[in-house]
């Protein structure tokens, strides 16, 4: 827990299939609320993905309105939300030299997201659209889970929300009905470290901030 990371940066060094069974077979053991077990994750073969991350970008290009399925942020952020997230993008360009008013660069590492950061392994997971909230804590303690497991096989992962950006794209080649809601992506593969990318760690709030005690 304490090492993984979001790491957006692989090796070209493929993840035998075994592994990834290995790690969605201990996922699935993730506690759901009566043991529904809401979460469906799709694993993308080339063809898919490439029609997948080119249509996405045809549609951030033409300035086609995101629509996602659910709303991940507030509109409005206020503190102390505001300021992590600050600190969460400038570590992230901080780390690759790019300056907050350099757009183009900024885009450019964005749209990274839409082709799962070159990773060997391209995830997208699902559920059931009438699901509650309930569900959706259940869908991130697998989606936890699958990024635990894959550090148990030497591999690194990065949760992707930017990929639930146009649920209909994805539902459209994944022939998926409007039934289904889109959570987010993955990608997962061995990283590569010397990638300045790779090279910071965000921080946390001291335990101090979190925990509560009461007699
Ligand atoms: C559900 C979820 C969606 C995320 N979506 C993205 C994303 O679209 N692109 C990205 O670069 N990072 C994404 N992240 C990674 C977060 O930025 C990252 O977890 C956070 O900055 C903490 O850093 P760490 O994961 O390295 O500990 C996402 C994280 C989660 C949990």
């Amino acid at each position: 827990m304490r090492d993984r990371r979001s790491v957006r940066a692989f090796l070209d060094k493929p993840v035998p299939e075994e592994i990834l069974h290995h790690i969605l077979e201990a996922a699935r053991f993730a506690p759901s609320g009566v043991n529904t077990q809401p979460w469906q994750v799709a694993v993308l073969g080339p063809n898919h993905r490439e029609k997948i991350s080119k249509a996405i970008i045809e549609a951030r290009d033409n300035n086609v309105p995101e629509n996602p399925d659910y709303q991940y942020y507030p509109t409005e952020w206020v503190e102390p939300y505001k300021s992590r997230r600050k600190a969460c993008g400038l570590a992230l360009y901080g780390a690759l030299n790019i300056q907050i008013d350099e757009k183009e660069k900024r885009k450019v590492q964005w749209y990274k997201n839409y082709y799962f950061f070159y990773a060997p392994i391209a995830l997208i997971f699902y559920l059931d659209a009438h699901l509650c909230k309930g569900s959706w804590m259940d869908m991130g303690m697998f989606i936890q889970n699958v990024m635990l497991a894959a550090r148990g096989f030497g591999l690194e992962t990065c949760p992707q929300a930017a990929l639930a950006e146009y649920p209909d794209i994805i539902r459209t080649h994944l022939n998926l009905p409007k039934t289904k809601h889109i959570v987010c992506g993955m990608a997962l593969g061995y990283a590569d470290w010397a990638h300045p990318v790779n090279q910071y760690r965000t921080a946390r709030e001291d335990i101090s901030q979190i925990m509560v005690k009461y007699d």
